[in-house]
């Protein structure tokens, strides 16, 4: 069984990966994607324009990229591009994540499936004679890299079906069922759950379920009845997989919906990417009726919200999380911000969106570790909740590492559940609301410490826990016992308890020096929010900072 359960199509073009991937998905149910689109979603141009401004080898390292990220995705059929295999990385994190499926023609075959074959930069400049010699030449020099990498070979020449079928009926055990990755489970798709977030302002919903954005069946109702012009905001990746869900849904509510993606990644979390989507805005003449949707994790959701904030004094927002950690947490609540060179979220604004969509089915694709990040947040957020959902947590590690919809909505219910009631009471983030932000001051100074990217959020997150928790330890107010379980919890579910487990860890000088940055320091002193048992959070205004530096030199 290969450690991602995806399936990639490999094999020369013209074999039909594209079109066979697309309807092997959805055979199978599992989300399609194809890394030469991904390519030139990325770069922003065309494969052919890649080939012309900066050569072959530069569009090969962009390729090798999108395949990779595409095999860390989780239960994918991946499209892969016809030349990639030829870079040995490539073949060998295909070998690592997908069951590899090659597809084989013809010359003559491909040949005639190609509309203008002069299109195509590694055939670009043969007449049709040239062409065909060409085809054959290109496929014999790949002859050995595609038959090293297929685990199953299968004659492309027959209808798409018949293809499919075939693929079907031989790929290993598992692999069609989705061991892995749950299938679709049709039986809880309407169990959806509706949790309101009250503030002074007014209120909003946050509706969580499985299906939300690929069930058109009434049963699921459709979110964006009330808007009219959409600007959805997402990245390349992310809009590969569920752009076209989410525009079939706009389109049923009658709404007119655009598009634009900022790149993947904290690193682009700032204000080039603001001025573009405003440029974007301002291009397609939005106005105050425009609805601002974001479609993606923490980055694109705090990007966007702080682009609806802003633009025009504020438009109208509608979040889709479809990371774990956006959905239960970056989603709900209203902070929305980027990252300044010297300190992240530094600018920001409170604009709550008008309703949260969180579809657990968006999990499923989701890379293990940016999976387990979103388990960070979900432990902190239980730590402060209590026992039971602490508790479930800790009983359901199994469960929820195996992403089983019905624990995953249990998980983010849960989760929303207590951020709602917090920021119920405490919109502003000047009482309760900041026992959410436990472990997040040394989750921030690790991240500046590191650099933007060097460490994931989530990550930060996880050591911060740990950190605070052994703080609460040393400062009398918890006992060994809880700290045993928030390590217990956080490693079961693979994450790091402490700074050294990072990949690059910054000393206890960079991390201290980092925190005097934080936003919650006050008057010249650290104040820390630390655990004093589960379900028993305390901001602390009096720690000595001594504690801290003995705390980070231990
Ligand atoms: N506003 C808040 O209250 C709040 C709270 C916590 C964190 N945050 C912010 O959230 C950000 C981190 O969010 P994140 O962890 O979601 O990171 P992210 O948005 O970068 O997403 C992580 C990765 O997952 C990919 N991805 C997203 N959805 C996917 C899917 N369904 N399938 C496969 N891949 C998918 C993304 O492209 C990205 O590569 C940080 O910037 C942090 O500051 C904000």
């Amino acid at each position: 069984m290969f450690q991602n359960n995806n399936i990639a199509l490999i094999g020369f073009m013209g074999t039909g990966k594209s079109t066979v991937g697309r309807a092997l998905a959805k055979r199978l149910d599992r989300r399609f994607i194809d890394t030469d689109s991904l390519v030139e979603l990325t770069a922003g141009m065309s494969i052919r324009r890649i080939f012309r401004e900066l050569g072959e080898p530069a569009f090969r390292e962009m390729e090798a990229r999108a395949v990779s990220k595409a095999c860390a995705l989780k239960g994918v059929v991946i499209a892969v591009g016809g030349g990639a295999v030829v870079s040995p990385a490539t073949r060998e994190a295909l070998r690592l994540s997908c069951t590899v499926v090659l597809l084989t023609a013809r010359p003559e075959t491909i040949l005639g499936r190609m509309g203008r074959p002069g299109d195509r930069p590694l055939l670009e400049g043969y007449d049709p004679d040239g062409t065909l010699s060409r085809i054959r030449e290109l496929l014999r020099s790949r002859a050995a890299v595609y038959s090293e990498c297929g685990d199953i070979v299968v004659d492309a020449e027959r209808p798409v079906e018949q293809v499919v079928e075939d693929i079907v009926s031989r790929l290993p055990h598992g692999a069609a069922a989705g061991d892995l990755v749950p299938p679709q489970d049709h039986s809880r798709r309407h169990a959806n759950r509706c949790i309101q977030v009250t503030i002074p302002s007014g209120s909003y919903r946050v509706y969580i379920g499985h299906g939300l954005l690929s069930d058109r069946s009434a049963a699921v109702p459709n979110p964006f009845k009330n808007v009219r012009r959409a600007f959805i905001v997402s990245n390349p990746i992310v809009s590969r997989l569920w752009l076209d869900d989410v525009r079939a849904r706009l389109g049923e509510a009658g709404s007119a919906a655009t598009a634009a993606l900022v790149g993947d990644g904290e690193d682009h979390k700032n204000l080039l990417s603001v001025t573009r989507l405003y440029d974007a805005l301002v291009g397609e003449e939005h106005d105050r009726d425009t609805v601002v949707v974001a479609l993606g994790g923490g980055v694109v959701g705090d990007l966007a919200g702080f682009v609806a904030a802003t633009f025009m004094r504020g438009l109208r927002f509608i979040q889709i999380p479809t990371t774990l950690l956006a959905q239960v947490d970056s989603s709900v609540g209203g902070k929305v911000a980027v990252n300044h060179p010297k300190g992240k979220n530094l600018i920001g604004a409170f604009h709550h969106p008008e309703c949260v969509i969180s579809d657990v089915g968006t999990l499923l694709t989701l890379p293990d570790r940016v999976f387990s990040e979103g388990v960070a947040e979900a432990i902190k957020t239980a730590l402060v909740g209590g026992e039971g959902p602490f508790g479930f947590l800790e009983q359901n590690a199994d469960r929820l590492k195996a992403r089983e919809p019905a624990a995953l909505q249990a998980m983010v219910g849960a989760c929303v559940k207590i951020k709602a009631g917090i920021v119920s009471e405490d919109e502003r983030d000047t009482g309760k609301r900041m026992t959410l932000n436990l472990g997040h001051t040394f989750a921030h100074a690790l991240e500046t410490a590191c650099g933007y990217g060097t460490v994931s959020h989530g990550e930060a997150v996880a050591v911060g826990l740990c950190l605070a928790t052994r703080l609460a330890l040393m400062s009398g107010i918890a006992d060994a016992g809880l700290l045993a379980r928030v390590t217990d919890v956080l490693r079961h579910y693979g994450l790091p308890t402490d700074p050294a487990h990072l990949d690059r860890p910054p000393s206890p000088d960079e991390i201290l020096k980092s925190m005097n940055l934080d936003k919650k320091r006050r008057l010249g002193r650290l104040r820390l929010v630390l655990p004093a048992a589960v379900g028993d959070v305390r901001v602390m205004e009096d720690i000595p900072r001594t504690m801290v530096e003995r705390l980070l030199k231990s």
